[in-house]
């Protein structure tokens, strides 16, 4: 179906990245360069992101992270907040259905305090809908920021050392990634493999900074709304020949 399976050998095959986390970047200088406002920029986003979910399903990839909104970006003008909190109205309506018909699971780590009333009962709603999906995890990043998440797990993890509940000692990389908000993800796919940056920008901007800590990355000048079926092939074939040797020789 897609260039990459027809003339790939069976190693690249075996190379799809399990985990891969995006950092859909660029929506606003995009619709920048079509004289549109910024918003137009995040409503392609939102179809370039069904494009490459429903890719990411179809070549077996089990879980893409996507970070849809950082605890940085309140401090955007309002209305683009306010936009940008509507879109998983628009998503639950638009897009939900195929994904789910695709087996697709939808999941969401991130503070909910702050997100306004609708935004989480839409994404609430899609969660529920496809909780028994066994495909794809797509797991908004929402609301998410990877300092915030570590403080909020040596917070819990200091209190339950005060309550005598674990030991310093109990303490290990474990016991923290099960503090993490990737704990409500399979254990043996809650680090990405592959990370991905759009629209030329070199920098992790606080997403999933423990997880990414043997994670390949991979950038480019795209914008995220013209991240298509041939951009994503691109990162896979380079992620097929990176070795990751997990600090060994
Ligand atoms: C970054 O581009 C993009 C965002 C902050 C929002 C991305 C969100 C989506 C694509 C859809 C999310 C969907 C749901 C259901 C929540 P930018 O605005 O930083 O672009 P710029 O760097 O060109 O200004």
């Amino acid at each position: 179906m897609f260039d990459f399976f027809k003339n790939s050998k069976p190693r690249e095959l075996e190379t799809i990245p399990k985990h891969i986390g995006i950092i859909m970047d660029g929506n606003g200088r995009w619709a920048k360069k079509r004289m549109q406002p910024r918003v137009f920029g995040h409503k392609a986003g939102m179809d370039a992101l069904q494009d490459i979910t429903l890719m990411s399903s179809n070549i077996g990839v089990k879980v893409l992270t996507v970070y849809a909104f950082s605890t940085e970006n309140w401090s955007r003008p309002e209305d683009e907040v306010s936009f940008i909190m509507k879109l998983p109205v628009d998503f639950f309506d638009k897009y939900v259905p195929k994904l789910h018909e695709n087996n697709v699971k939808i999941q969401v780590m991130g503070e909910r305090d702050r997100l306004p009333k609708e935004t989480l009962k839409a994404l609430e709603d899609a969660c529920q809908l496809t909780k028994n999906n066994t495909g794809l995890i797509l797991n908004f990043a929402l609301n998410y920021g990877g300092r915030a998440e570590l403080t909020k797990a040596m917070k819990e993890i200091s209190e339950k050392v005060s309550q005598g509940i674990l030991t310093t000692e109990d303490i290990t990389e474990k016991v923290i990634s099960d503090h993490l908000m990737t704990s409500e993800l399979p254990e043996i796919y809650r680090n990405p493999d592959l990370i991905i940056r759009t629209s030329g920008e070199i920098r992790l901007s606080n997403f999933l900074p423990w997880q990414s800590a043997y994670s390949e990355f991979y950038f480019t000048p795209v914008f995220w709304p013209d991240f298509n079926q041939e951009e994503f092939t691109k990162a896979l074939e380079e992620y097929s020949h990176r070795q990751r040797r997990f600090g060994k020789v």
